[in-house]
């Protein structure tokens, strides 16, 4: 960390003792800031740890559903998102209307909303799942058709894994994830013949057939922590390796290419937590109605994933 950092890393553990504050980081999030953060996780981890705190305020480290659900699972706290340009684009990649006109057409319909969504879908949709919990979740759920939203890959990805469903997905996608060819696999794994492959379930059903493991980040970082092998080809954002580093100083970790990055996870900084924290700016807020509506599927979520 440069001088300037850890000025700044000082006045935010002063800032978090002032007001009783935590931060909730993702792997994806700047190394600085994952370095700060109280808890680090996956999505699913996060919503968990939201859920427990006794914290006033969360700062939440993600991007902008990730806040938006730590306000919805826990109204009573103050949660603030350093930058409100940080969204993922996948999760506005569904429409209210489809939902609705799926719902007419079959029965006997379960929307399953992946938790990268706007409240709004989530609203409209029966139960919320996480990269870590959608398999488990779906296969409890008694629906034989399932409307997945909003990415197709991981619906793809689910359903090839429970054949006595029927799915309808929904064209939305990771970019990140997506942009992760077959041939980028090949080329990497004929340059290190040794390596084993780790996924994350947004990857094309193409990219994932060639994964040793497919898994959350928090389960991909645990893959790697717990294997004896020495090489990995990390099919993810690179957020991770943080972490994967740390805990494992003599392995050696492989991108696929150059586009394992997400924008919108680096736009949170050091600069922007400090000043949210220090300001109470960007705090998320939601209507009871929205958040009754929203929530629901959530909780439901951690409801099936605990059983
Ligand atoms: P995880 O739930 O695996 O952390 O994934 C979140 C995400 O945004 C993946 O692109
Ligand atoms: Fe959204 Fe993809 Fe970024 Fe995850 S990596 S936040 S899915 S754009």
């Amino acid at each position: 960390m440069t001088q300037e950092q850890e000025k700044i890393v000082a006045e935010i553990k002063q800032l978090q003792k002032e007001k009783n504050a935590i931060i909730l980081g993702h792997y994806y999030v700047r190394d600085e800031v994952q370095e700060i953060a109280d808890y680090v996780g996956d999505s699913y981890y996060l919503s968990q740890v939201a859920t427990e705190t006794d914290a006033d305020v969360i700062v939440f480290a993600g991007v902008s559903f990730m806040a938006e659900s730590a306000k919805l699972l826990n109204p009573e706290k103050t949660v603030l998102h350093p930058d409100t340009l940080s969204d993922c684009p996948m999760a506005h990649m569904a429409d209210v209307a489809t939902i609705e006109k799926m719902r007419q057409e079959y029965e006997d319909l379960a929307v399953v909303c992946y938790i990268n969504s706007t409240g709004e879908l989530k609203a409209h949709s029966d139960v919320c799942v996480t990269s870590s919990n959608a398999l488990k979740i779906v296969s409890l759920l008694p629906n034989k058709n399932i409307f997945f939203i909003p990415d197709e890959n991981l619906g793809r990805y689910i359903a090839s894994k429970l054949p006595e469903k029927h799915f309808i997905f929904n064209p939305g996608y990771c970019h990140v994830h997506k942009s992760i060819t077959l041939e980028n696999v090949l080329e990497a794994k004929k340059a290190k013949p040794n390596v084993k492959m780790l996924a994350h379930p947004e990857c094309r059903l193409e990219v994932l057939e060639q994964a040793d493991f497919i898994g959350s980040t928090k389960a991909i970082i645990e893959y790697a922590r717990t294997h004896e092998d020495k090489e990995f080809l990390i099919c993810t954002e690179l957020g991770v390796l943080y972490q994967m580093r740390k805990e494992n100083p003599d392995k050696n970790f492989y991108s696929v290419g150059h586009r394992q990055y997400c924008p919108n996870m680096k736009r949170i900084t050091l600069e922007n937590v400090r000043d949210v924290l220090r300001d109470n700016l960007n705090e998320v807020f939601v209507t009871e109605e929205f958040r009754k509506a929203a929530n629901a599927p959530l909780e439901k979520m951690l409801e099936l994933a605990a059983k």
